[in-house]
């Protein structure tokens, strides 16, 4: 099997890179692939060094697989290309709504895998592939009616840029200089930013829309969802406070037991003083964990919950291994 990522030198392309070293997965071969800036450079798989090419004369018949991990106008301009020779993986969010290419989490709808019409499969939203993962089992015995989600979401989330920037703003508020914002709207250290991604007419910002659609999308249309998006100075794993109101009657004992049994996902929920998973304790973890578990007392059918996972391993790297996982068994039958 040979691999092509675009994206490499990038934070989900690295992760994709450290994933793939500990899977089991036969590769003869592993292309790198990044902007003309990188070309040349040199990354460590399976100790030994791979050169990075230029994604502009990249020959992606060379890939039997290729993930896309450098963002939705690079995915817009050479995907379909991409398409006609390889099978592509992409982590933007520019093909996720498009009704010809299956969103999958394979915990949650690996039977979308059946509709890849364009040679395409796209990976959802980091926000979104934790919250599905802990939806998923309990949608499937309670029927959810709807979702009320306020995110805490890492700076990891936009990408390696942001990540330093956090890291540069800290010194400079520590060091009593000047904060300039370069990725973010305002200063991201020591504040926190209701805003992820631009606005649209009705007041949500696209991050905001992305989780309603693409729930709707992966786990079920009918599923009423409405989310605020929150950028927090955490440099990875993203937190969710997630109000989910139900169709039936649940106990909490069989929402602790489903959601541990469910692939992907683990309770810690220990109710005493740091009985909970954070954003910092999830990092480099594949599960999604689910805390904080407790009946909404001013609802019927509803509960209340903490949800933290990695967001470059679930939400990106993670899933998109997992899927290429799913497309192999499915070549060899
Ligand atoms: N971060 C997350 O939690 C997360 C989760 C789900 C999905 N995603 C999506 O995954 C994608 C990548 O995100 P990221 O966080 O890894 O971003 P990132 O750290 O900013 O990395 C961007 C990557 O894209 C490459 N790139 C940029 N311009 C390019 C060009 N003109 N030609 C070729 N390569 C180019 C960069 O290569 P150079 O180093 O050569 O510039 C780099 O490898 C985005 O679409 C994002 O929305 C991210």
């Amino acid at each position: 099997m040979n691999i092509a990522i675009v994206g490499a030198t990038g934070n989900v392309g690295r992760k994709i890179i450290e994933v793939l070293e500990k899977k089991e997965l036969s590769i003869d071969n592993l292309y790198l692939v990044a902007s003309s800036k990188s070309a040349g450079l040199k990354i460590k798989f399976k100790e030994k060094e791979h050169e990075v090419f230029d994604l502009e004369n990249f020959d992606f018949s060379k890939a039997k697989i290729t993930f896309f991990a450098a963002g939705g106008k690079i995915s817009e301009k050479f995907a379909v290309n991409a398409a006609k020779n390889s099978i592509i993986i992409d982590n933007s969010s520019y093909f996720r709504m498009d009704p010809d290419v299956p969103l999958i989490v394979p915990q949650v709808n690996p039977e979308h895998l059946n509709d890849i019409k364009k040679n395409i499969i796209a990976n959802p939203n980091c926000s979104t592939a934790q919250l599905v993962i802990a939806l998923k089992p309990l949608h499937d015995l309670f029927k959810i009616k709807r979702v009320v989600v306020s995110t805490y979401q890492s700076v990891s989330g936009g990408g390696k840029a942001p990540m330093d920037e956090l890291i540069e703003q800290t010194k400079s508020v520590l060091d009593n200089k000047k904060v300039v914002s370069k990725n973010f709207t305002k200063q991201i250290a020591f504040n926190v930013i209701p805003q992820i991604d631009i606005f649209s007419d009705e007041g949500y910002t696209k991050e905001e829309l992305k989780m309603t659609n693409e729930t709707k999308k992966i786990l079920d249309e009918k599923i009423d969802l409405t989310a605020t998006c929150v950028r927090i100075p955490v440099l990875v794993s993203h937190a969710e406070s997630v109000n989910i109101e139900f169709e039936k009657p649940f106990s909490l004992e069989k929402i602790h037991s489903l959601l541990n049994r469910a692939e992907g996902c683990e309770v810690y929920d220990k109710r005493e003083d740091g009985g909970y998973m954070t954003p910092l304790e999830s990092e480099g973890k594949n599960e999604t964990y689910i805390s904080r578990i407790r009946e909404d007392k001013t609802k019927k059918n509803t509960i209340n919950m903490w949800i933290v996972s990695d967001n470059l391993l679930r939400g990106a790297a993670l899933n998109s291994i997992e899927i290429a996982e799913l497309l192999i068994k499915k070549i060899n039958g």
